[in-house]
């Protein structure tokens, strides 16, 4: 039997020529796993009207965490149009299977590392490293979302909160409400896997971008926790900015900041803008991990124009590998691989398109395993 059962989840467009060259990776790496397939994705929306079958939930529950390459998700009037006539007008609703994923399994941290690497031409500059931990279960993810809105749930609210009123002659059918939900539970927890990887990752500061200023009650909670979590960590100091500046800033300073904490949404924005900084999705890896499983992925999407095709980047699956065996804890594999991604980066030889090279998404993972 093999030391590890691993949910391999390509999902569709370019997830599975990524997949592959994680493949190429793992078996020059000698993992002792076993690799169990699941469905999931567009495909399976198209022809079941569920992205992510019941069955692929079962079987993931069988393994140690999964690794996952990239899925299509559209709007839902036309995800609406793409089913199969026979699920038409069943009155399905698409949903992004990730975002399920991650409450499915609580996987209530999304981290996400932008490391500038030595001879990344696509560097913003070259001494930036930070990482963003993003919540990843709850804010306005949580699915909480109202429309038409009903004179019965205006009222309610109007009742509790009288800017409501400003909205009570609105059509029900010209008003939507999403609502952003932060729990204490959630908010700390967040933080403090923040300040832990601080801690142990030796950086000195970790940073609450909020906007508490505006979003009172919710900005509200996640600062008070913030500030309640600090207490514990003597060593780091807290930061707390604003998301908007905090944009400013990211470009202004990158290289002054160590770890950026933040709610879903916020996190979700930040984590795009941070990874434009050390050569865009093509290097953006990332770890959503909760008490009892973990989902690795990279943060790009499914670019379906590129299918096939082994186009895109896979340096960004490549380092989600490397996250997934620090979790593992095969800390010797992780620190090899990171240290063979980074030699085949310094070389600059091997770069696909979006470096400005000609490389396959197979021949960087062979590149990178040539050096393992
Ligand atoms: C990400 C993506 C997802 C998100 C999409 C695909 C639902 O943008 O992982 O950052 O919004 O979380
Ligand atoms: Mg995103």
């Amino acid at each position: 039997m093999s030391r590890y059962k691993i949910a391999w989840l390509p999902g569709d467009g370019v997830g599975n020529d990524v997949m592959e060259a994680a493949q190429i990776v793992l078996d020059a790496l000698k993992l002792d796993a076993e690799y169990v397939h699941g469905d999931i994705g567009w495909e399976f929306w198209k022809t079941e009207g569920n992205p992510l079958p019941d069955r692929t939930i079962e079987m993931m529950k069988q393994t140690d965490c999964a690794l996952f390459g990239a899925i299509t998700s559209k709007p839902k009037d036309e995800a609406v149009k793409e089913l199969a006539p026979a699920l038409r007008d069943k009155g399905l609703v698409y949903f992004s299977p990730i975002v399920r994923l991650r409450q499915e399994f609580d996987l209530y941290v999304n981290m996400r590392p932008c490391k500038a690497f030595a001879g990344n031409p696509l560097n913003y500059r070259d001494d930036i490293d930070l990482v963003v931990f993003r919540e990843n279960t709850q804010g306005m993810y949580a699915g909480v979302e109202f429309y038409p809105v009903d004179a019965g749930l205006k009222q309610a609210m109007a009742d509790r909160n009288s800017k409501m009123k400003r909205f009570m002659d609105v059509p029900d059918d010209e008003i939507a409400i999403s609502t952003r939900i932060i729990t204490k539970e959630g908010a700390e927890r967040i933080i403090r896997a923040a300040f832990e990887y601080a801690g142990t990752a030796g950086k000195k500061t970790v940073t609450l971008v909020e906007k508490p200023n505006v979003l009172r009650e919710t900005g509200g909670m996640m600062t008070r926790v913030a500030r309640d979590v600090a207490l514990d960590f003597p060593g780091i100091e807290l930061w707390e900015t604003n998301i908007d500046a905090m944009c400013m800033w990211l470009v202004k300073n990158p290289q002054n900041y160590g770890v950026l904490v933040a709610e879903n949404l916020f996190g979700d924005i930040i984590s795009d803008l941070s990874a434009q900084l050390v050569g865009g999705l093509g290097f953006a890896s990332s770890a959503s991990t909760g008490d009892n499983y973990a989902v690795f992925e990279p943060t790009h999407g499914s670019a379906p124009k590129y299918a096939g095709r082994y186009k895109v980047n896979s340096m960004a699956m490549l380092l989600s590998v490397k996250l997934m065996l620090d979790y593992l804890k095969e800390t010797d594999k992780a620190m090899r691989l990171e240290n063979a991604i980074s030699e085949v980066i310094r070389e600059e030889k091997i770069r696909t398109y979006d470096m400005g090279g000609s490389n396959t998404s197979l021949e960087v993972a062979e590149a990178v395993a040539g050096k393992l």
